[in-house]
């Protein structure tokens, strides 16, 4: 069910008989595709107040530092380019309307932390899909809202959590790739599990050749199975919400692959990946060693420096930080 708050949008679909459900479409196949597949679906985030452009300038101006990615990326075609920045105490609207205007994409991350009112329609979500979906318990629910600019691109990469992808504004080409090889390599996942860290991941231009492409539009929302690498284009200005959760196999597949990840980087072996029984009892034991011992945190990804700002007076534009 949508949550607006005030709960008036809500009352007035129930006294009007209308359906208030975040999904506008579900059928018994979906059950059995999600997770399995790459699915598009439709929903009707995109009509609610909290996406209005009002309510999203609103939130940047009051969303703390340190909780919102700000980064600059290369234009399709161009040389890969990842810095990131920040947009200082300039007003919401004129930070949407940099991004409107630059190659930057502005994430807003764990907004359900800094919104209640997010938190509350992250638990509606999850709610629908736990009636669509037997055994589907969740936990660690996180959701951002990515605002990007009309040709920022989001390189191949994988996630090590169950993810999924919501259009509000705009849209974007989406590449899912298969979560198997030579797509995903058991030791880049090891890596990526282990250092959290994704922003390097090999790919090849014939990767495109095996991809499910979708074009998503507002009102479409795209889930794909755990670990399946993807990259996006954007067709334009582009607002999204993003949401990912934790499961009880998905952490498990972490953390063995993440112990396997040290016994083959500093032991030379070429682990099982089995998620039960005394060897994964025993992987998980090593991990928390390892990152008792510092073994592990030291070549975690951590954020990077902060190299621009935004231009207060010429929208796009940025400034060095010198
Ligand atoms: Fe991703």
């Amino acid at each position: 069910m949508l949550a607006t708050g005030n709960g008036t949008r809500v009352e007035r679909a129930r006294r009007e008989g209308k359906s208030n459900e975040i999904f506008t479409e579900w059928e018994p196949r979906h059950s059995v595709l999600w997770g399995n597949q790459p699915l598009c679906l439709r929903h009707r985030l995109h009509e609610h107040p909290l996406f209005s452009r009002s309510s999203l300038a609103a939130l940047i101006e009051r969303y703390p530092a340190g909780k919102y990615m700000l980064v600059k990326v290369g234009a399709p075609g161009h040389e890969r380019e990842w810095r990131e920045g920040d947009f200082g105490s300039l007003g919401g609207e004129e930070v949407i309307s940099a991004i409107e205007r630059g190659n930057m994409w502005l994430n807003l991350l764990r907004v359900h932390e800094v919104d209640s009112r997010f938190g509350a329609l992250l638990d509606d979500l999850f709610a629908e899909l736990e009636a669509h979906l037997p055994s589907y318990q969740t936990y660690n629910r996180i959701c951002g809202i990515l605002i990007s600019s009309p040709q920022a691109q989001v390189y191949y990469h994988f996630d090590t959590s169950g993810q999924s992808l919501w259009q509000i504004t705009g849209s974007k080409r989406v590449y899912v790739y298969p979560a198997s090889a030579p797509f995903l390599a058991r030791d880049e996942l090891e890596s990526v599990c282990l250092y959290n860290n994704e922003t390097n991941v090999r790919f090849e231009d014939w990767y495109d050749d095996y991809a499910s492409v979708f074009t998503i539009g507002p009102g479409q929302m795209l889930s794909w199975p755990l670990n399946a690498p993807h990259r996006i284009e954007n067709l334009g200005f582009s607002v999204s919400m993003t949401v990912e959760y934790a499961m009880r196999d998905i952490q498990r597949k972490v953390r063995v692959n993440s112990a396997n990840c040290i016994l083959r980087e500093k032991m030379g072996l070429n682990p099982a990946n089995r998620t039960s029984g005394a060897t994964y009892w025993a992987k998980t034991a090593l991990l928390g060693a390892a990152r008792v011992t510092g073994l592990v945190e030291a070549k975690r990804r951590s954020r990077r420096p902060i190299t621009f700002h935004l231009h207060p007076d010429i929208p796009g534009q940025i400034i060095e930080v010198t």
